[in-house]
């Protein structure tokens, strides 16, 4: 029997340890995943405050059910924890790499602490272990890992080889069957990781050995999910095709979103309209502010910076980034449409997190929005219903300026508009009445298209959302450079039945349109 089916079997048998090196976003959901599902983990990773903070069974960062499943695994004798990632490693026989992989100014993956961690799994190797990428790594990055570990072990061979006087000469080659390189990428997105862990819609698991595929399905069987079994660099590149596609689905609304505010439609009809078709779906066509958050903004340019040194054309790549970074833009003219000016205006910004069900703020475009705006003298008042300890860290409170607050209500005291900035459902749901009843002036710039129009009209608000005809608006309908009534009333023409069935809510375009 080979060490590798030894492995095999150990794994049968469920005595074989898997090691997940790397505790973030990614590496603690798939450990603790692992372990409920019955498997003996370690969890290593090199931040000792991290560590310490685990080791009390409190989860470094907020992901719904994840501090549930800490504290049900933390008294689980085959789930441990460990600052000493060498030890994980020869304790272990299935290591799963889940440490970061951030992009560089150019865009191309800084895989250096692959490199490193490579290089101590190949210090200690003590016998068959299967490497697992499951960081999102750009491809043939296996084949560096796989590179990497032989060369430093040949190089320790030869080194003891020296060292014990033999005087071969020869660099004694390492065993070849003691590791394989296998690519596991995650499909995981942040506020619902552990339900893609246990329900995901695949599992790819790209191999070159069989010894490789056995040990995967047999991690993966309890899951009973369909299993895509492709050779290494395929399944690396589905990882970066998966996000850049996802991404470009988003920029494509958007552009479309521009289109509908230019023609005079609903972005969010169309959206449906077209994701009713079972080739298109409709999932990632909400238009808005776009993407942000730790991985489509980097996957899309890691593609972009291969495809490129590849000769590939990535022009529909960038076209996606470009879109994408004008969002914040485009989301700041509908500011001043609604403000005119937003100097010493207060506004109440609700949603800060890049996601709803996250408290992570990594590139999201809620920050990009609030850093303009305070440039421009507005006072910002900030809630979230989870973010709001991390944005502290990057934007500190100023005085008078920019403050935070636990309570979106509290958060909306006295504003001159509502900035909708994240798509969270609590403030789908939040009291439109009291909200008004607590704000200057009733004007919401919706960046996410969370409200419902006709229920925001109703309770007396003028709205602002993304790609929708807001036909309430006043100075939506005053074309530019033509403000007078009769070119008013001639721009809103259209909309007369709708505002004249709410005449409520704009009582200065009503007063104006029945003179
Ligand atoms: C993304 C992918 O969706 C996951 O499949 C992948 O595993 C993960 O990256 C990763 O590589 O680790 P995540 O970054 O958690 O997951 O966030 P998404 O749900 O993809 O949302 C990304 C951004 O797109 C957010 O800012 C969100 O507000 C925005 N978005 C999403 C839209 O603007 N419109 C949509 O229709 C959907």
């Amino acid at each position: 029997m080979t060490r590798a089916t030894r492995v095999l079997k150990a794994v049968r048998d469920r005595e074989a340890g898997i090691a997940v090196l790397g505790l973030g976003h990614v590496g603690l959901p798939t450990a603790l995943g692992f372990a409920e599902l019955g498997w003996k983990v370690t969890g290593a990773d090199s931040d000792a405050e991290k560590i310490a903070l685990l080791a009390q069974g409190q989860a470094p960062f907020y992901e719904p059910g994840l501090q549930q499943l800490l504290s049900k695994q933390h008294t689980n004798k085959a789930f441990q924890l460990t600052g000493d990632i060498a030890e994980a490693i020869r304790t272990s026989s299935i290591l799963f790499l889940c440490v970061g992989t951030p992009q560089r100014a150019t865009g191309e993956a800084d895989l250096t602490q692959i490199e490193l961690l490579a290089q101590v799994i190949a210090r200690n190797l003590n016998g068959y272990k299967l490497v697992v990428e499951k960081s999102t790594v750009p491809a043939i990055t296996g084949r560096w890992i796989e590179r990497t570990i032989t060369r430093h072990l040949a190089a320790a061979f030869s080194n003891e080889d020296q060292l014990r006087g033999t005087k071969t000469g020869r660099v004694t080659q390492p065993d070849q069957g003691d590791f394989d390189v296998a690519s596991n990428p995650e499909f995981l997105q942040e506020g619902t990781a552990l339900a893609d862990f246990f329900y995901p819609d695949r599992v790819v698991c790209g191999v070159d050995s069989e010894v490789a595929r056995a040990l995967l399905a047999e991690l993966y069987e309890p899951l009973s999910r369909p299993i895509l079994f492709t050779n290494l660099n395929t399944a690396e590149l589905i990882k970066h095709a998966a996000n850049a596609f996802l991404a470009t689905k988003i920029s494509f609304v958007n552009m479309v979103a521009d289109l509908c505010e230019a023609v005079g439609a609903d972005v969010t009809e169309v959206a449906h309209g077209i994701g009713l078709d079972a080739r298109i779906g409709d999932q990632f066509l909400n238009a808005g502010l776009g993407f942000g958050g730790y991985c489509l903004p980097k996957d899309l340019r890691a593609l972009i910076y291969l495809a490129q040194e590849n000769n590939v054309d990535a022009s529909l790549l960038r076209s996606a980034e470009s879109i994408n970074q004008s969002r914040v833009e485009q989301y700041l003219k509908k500011v001043h449409q609604a403000l005119w000016i937003p100097r010493d205006k207060i506004l109440g910004v609700l949603g800060l997190s890049f996601k709803a069900g996250t408290d992570d703020i990594r590139e999201a475009q809620s920050l990009k929005v609030i850093s303009a705006l305070l440039k421009e003298g507005a006072v910002l008042r900030l809630h979230d219903p989870m973010a709001i300890e991390n944005t502290k860290k990057v934007l500190p409170e100023q005085t008078g300026r920019l403050s935070y607050h636990s309570d979106p209500y509290e958060a909306s005291c006295g504003a001159h508009a509502l900035l909708i900035l994240t798509e969270w459902p609590e403030i789908r749901s939040l009291d439109l009445q009291r909200l008004r009843r607590v704000m200057q002036l009733p004007i919401i710039v919706d960046g996410r298209n969370v409200f419902d129009r006709s229920e925001l009209y109703e309770a007396g608000f003028e709205y602002f959302s993304m790609g929708r005809v807001d036909v309430h608006s006043w100075s939506n309908y005053v074309p530019r450079g033509e403000p007078s009534v009769a070119a008013a009333r001639k721009a809103v023409q259209p909309c007369v039945h709708d505002i004249s069935r709410r005449p409520n809510l704009t009582p200065r375009l009503t007063e104006r349109l029945s003179s």
